[in-house]
């Protein structure tokens, strides 16, 4: 009994004692109730393309995704509220805006034309047509400050995310905040390039379905097309027309820089990637953009100058200029030109057109969630 009585007395004093070393608890955030459980987002992409991208500070998860993709199709990004990514980046347009040059929110028309945001993840050589930015992350702080685009600030669009009845439990369950204050640029952009990431193509295209085995589906026109443009019809009498050596395999993004001769070298306006390197042989050079999807993303070229793919095909085989530093392949094309006919031209869009993916603009895990 005693002996009971005297170990009931040890217990009580310790954890008396331990009560009293126990810092007071620290106040929590506001959001610490909500349940943080991050689950890794599994990216989707053909068998064919190479393992997607991402970079080890920035990992994929469900609702990273999910908040990336609300804040990309939200005018709570614009200062007035009318304009999101999405209105310059439509899925239907394969993420770009169908118009010649981008018109941001005050109604000031940009220099260039949007870009496709398709396969958007494997662009390594730097973002925009110029290559001024390097990662999702860092581009995606660039639209909202603009003037010629969403033109606000961060510190307002962070104001109307703590406010928001929705965002900061979103943001919480994202990355794991405890308190509304924690909301940052930071963690927006993180989300968004997460968002982008995902979009990638579905690979039913009908000339992914033709790399996969099913051969019959590339005839004609559309099969003659992608022999010149691989520069694999010679011994069948079609003509070499370069286009893989800059515009790629597999995911058809070279992603490298060129002058591909749209203006007479001294009448060039837009010096492209000069303004970026510094360095005069870069003047007119421009990023070769991904070609998947491409019947959907008129008009073409860096300035939109181009409405049509006829009209682009046009430029390749008869009008490119040359230039002192022009790829050796434009000058192949150039120099060619004599032997290039109409069918040529027709059969390269009939190739074209066999990039289209409308399962991937169809995907619903890329639509407007709003
Ligand atoms: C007013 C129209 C407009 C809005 C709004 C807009 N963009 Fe763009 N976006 C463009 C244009 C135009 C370009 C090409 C600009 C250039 O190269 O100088 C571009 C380029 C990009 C690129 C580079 C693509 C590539 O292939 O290199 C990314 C990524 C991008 N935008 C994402 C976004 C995101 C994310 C938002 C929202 C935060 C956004 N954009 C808002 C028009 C817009
Ligand atoms: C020397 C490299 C080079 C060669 C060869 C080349 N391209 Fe391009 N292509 C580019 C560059 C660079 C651009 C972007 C130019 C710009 O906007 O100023 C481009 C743009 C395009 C565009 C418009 C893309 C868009 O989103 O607006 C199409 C379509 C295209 N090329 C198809 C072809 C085809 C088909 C061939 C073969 C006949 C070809 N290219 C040959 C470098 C090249």
């Amino acid at each position: 009994m005693r002996v009971t009585l005297y170990l009931g007395l040890v217990a009580l004093c310790v954890g008396l004692a331990s009560c009293e070393d126990t810092p007071p608890a620290e106040p929590k955030g506001d959001l610490a109730d909500i349940s943080y459980n991050p689950k890794a987002y599994l990216i989707k992409k053909p068998a064919h393309f190479p393992e997607v991208p991402v970079p080890a500070d920035n990992p994929m998860t469900y609702d990273g995704v999910q908040l990336g993709r609300r804040l990309f199709y939200d005018p709570i990004l614009s200062a007035d509220s009318t304009m999101s990514c999405a209105s310059c980046h439509l899925p239907e347009f394969n993420f770009t805006d169908g118009k010649n040059v981008s018109v941001g929110i005050d109604g000031i028309a940009g220099k260039r034309s949007s870009m496709s945001l398709l396969n958007i993840a494997y662009v390594n050589t730097g973002l925009f047509w110029d290559g001024r930015t390097s990662t999702l992350e860092a581009q995606a702080l660039l639209p909202i400050e603009d003037p010629i685009e969403l033109h606000t600030t961060w510190p307002n669009v962070i104001e109307k995310f703590k406010a928001h009845p929705e965002y900061p439990a979103l943001f919480r369950k994202a990355f794991g905040i405890s308190d509304r204050s924690e909301i940052t640029k930071v963690l927006a952009v993180k989300a968004i390039a997460q968002f982008e990431r995902i979009l990638i193509s579905s690979g039913e295209s009908v000339y992914d379905r033709y790399l996969a085995g099913e051969t019959q589906l590339l005839q004609d026109e559309a099969l003659d097309g992608k022999l010149m443009f691989f520069d694999e019809g010679f011994d069948l009498g079609l003509p070499d027309t370069e286009c893989f050596h800059c515009h790629g395999t597999g995911t058809l993004t070279g992603g490298r820089f060129f002058n591909n001769g749209l203006d007479p070298f001294d009448q060039i306006t837009d010096i492209g990637q000069q303004a970026v390197t510094g360095n005069p042989s870069d003047k007119g050079k421009f990023r070769a953009p991904t070609l998947r999807n491409i019947a959907l993303s008129a008009p073409y070229m860096h300035d939109g100058r181009f409405a049509t793919l006829e009209e682009s095909m046009e430029h390749y085989l008869f009008r490119a200029h040359s230039a002192p530093n022009a790829d050796p392949n434009m000058n192949l094309l150039i120099n060619k030109r004599p032997i290039f006919n109409n069918y040529h031209k027709e059969a390269l869009v009939a190739f074209l057109h066999t990039l289209t993916d409308t399962a991937f603009i169809n995907n619903p895990d890329i639509q407007n969630p709003f």
